[in-house]
């Protein structure tokens, strides 16, 4: 089988918005947006259909998707996003019932793979309600995972078991390309800030064909989510997606693309980000420093001769100064080689100058400053 995750996926899934209010139409318009509005070029490819798009009972055994909601079934609506260059993306749930209810795949592994690779699905998101109390988790993802394998399609598959058993050990060995590793993300800040707080360290596994998943993003939802929050400001958004595009997470949008703002598309399609996330290295990020939790200094080591080195503020709001300085020591560059780093700013791309010994940049609150740093070696005396 080839490597169906060479870096992490990137695209788009119907849930953080939508919820249970899905349909054919609403899944081919995203489509349509995805390629109209530049998204499919930035390198978002997935669109994935989430939870509530069966009838509520099998039909002879087979999920049968709802026919008032999409009347032309998921062959004609796999060839919809096929032919626009994108990729198909559908849910099930490792339990007996989907989370909201429908039906599940436990026990019926076999038959639900061979469907979905009729349906020319090219992904499966994969959740964990309702699992039988005394059934093995890691072997009911296992054996979707072998049943996908044999189903004749190549089919990602997205484990999406909230981090439960200790992630990082199973994930991979049981198959899966991506592993959710929390529960859900909510349109807040706390609740981005949480995740990126829980699985900062949690990255080091990080490598071509299984990734850290840490859940859709929120960028650009401003409240439309299906659970109505609050939201959060546009630069909480941005550093939310700074913080899923270093840690390496897949990047799968969850706001409405057909009326989000300028601001947060251009944070969605910000080329310097998406390139940190995509480096064709796919190294994991690591932690430098985290200031009493509030403040976080990362790097990840780029193709090339480049570092990225990330600044994030976690405070909300701050009488402190806001300067956050990392030493190149703690990179291991000890002070008098003549060492130097040439620094850019990854977001705009503007230059920030060459710099020996340390970098210190001011960061307000809910801010974060992303870098790109060149090694210079001295010259010979
Ligand atoms: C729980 C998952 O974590 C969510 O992402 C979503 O898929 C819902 N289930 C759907 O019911």
């Amino acid at each position: 089988m080839a490597v169906l995750a060479q870096k992490p996926p990137m695209g788009w899934n119907s849930w953080n918005t939508f919820g249970a209010h899905i349909n054919e139409q609403l899944i081919m318009e995203m489509a349509d947006t995805m390629v109209a509005e530049g998204y499919k070029e930035a390198g978002y490819e997935y669109v994935i259909i989430d939870d509530c798009w069966s009838l509520k009972e099998r039909v002879d055994g087979k999920l049968v998707a709802d026919p008032e909601l999409f009347p032309h079934g998921m062959k004609a609506l796999a060839d919809y996003i096929h032919g626009k260059g994108l990729k198909f993306g559908m849910y099930s749930c490792a339990g007996t019932k989907t989370c909201a209810g429908y039906p599940g795949s436990y026990g019926h592994e076999a038959e639900d793979a061979k469907q979905f690779a009729q349906w020319d699905v090219d992904y499966l998101k994969y959740d964990f309600c309702y699992f039988p109390v005394c059934a093995d988790a890691k072997n009911a993802y296992l054996t979707m995972a072998m049943a996908l394998r044999s189903s004749g399609k190549d089919i990602l598959f997205a484990a999406c078991n909230w981090g439960k058993y200790d992630p990082s050990g199973w994930m991979r060995s049981r198959g899966a390309h991506t592993y959710r590793s929390t529960g859900d993300i909510f349109d807040i800040p706390k609740s981005y800030k949480d995740i990126f707080k829980s699985q900062v360290e949690n990255i080091e596994g990080n490598a071509p064909d299984c990734y850290n998943d840490m859940d859709m993003l929120i960028t650009g939802m401003h409240g439309s989510g299906n659970v109505g929050l609050n939201g959060c400001t546009d630069q909480q958004y941005l550093q939310h997606f700074a913080m899923w595009s270093f840690l390496g997470s897949p990047l799968i949008m969850g706001a409405d693309l057909r009326k989000i703002d300028k601001t947060n598309k251009d944070i969605l399609l910000n080329k310097g980000l998406i390139a940190i996330n995509q480096d064709e290295e796919y190294r994991p990020a690591f932690l430098v420093d985290n200031m009493g939790d509030k403040r976080y200094i990362l790097a990840k080591l780029l193709s090339g001769n480049r570092i990225a080195l990330a600044f994030f503020n976690l405070e909300y709001e701050s009488d402190y100064l806001n300067t956050m300085e990392i030493s190149f020591c703690d990179l291991g560059i000890h002070s008098g080689t003549g060492i130097k780093m040439k620094f850019t700013n990854a977001v705009t791309g503007e230059s920030i100058g060459v710099y020996q010994d340390a970098f210190s940049t001011q960061v307000l609150p809910d801010e974060c400053k992303i870098t790109i740093a060149e090694m210079i070696l001295p010259e010979k005396e």
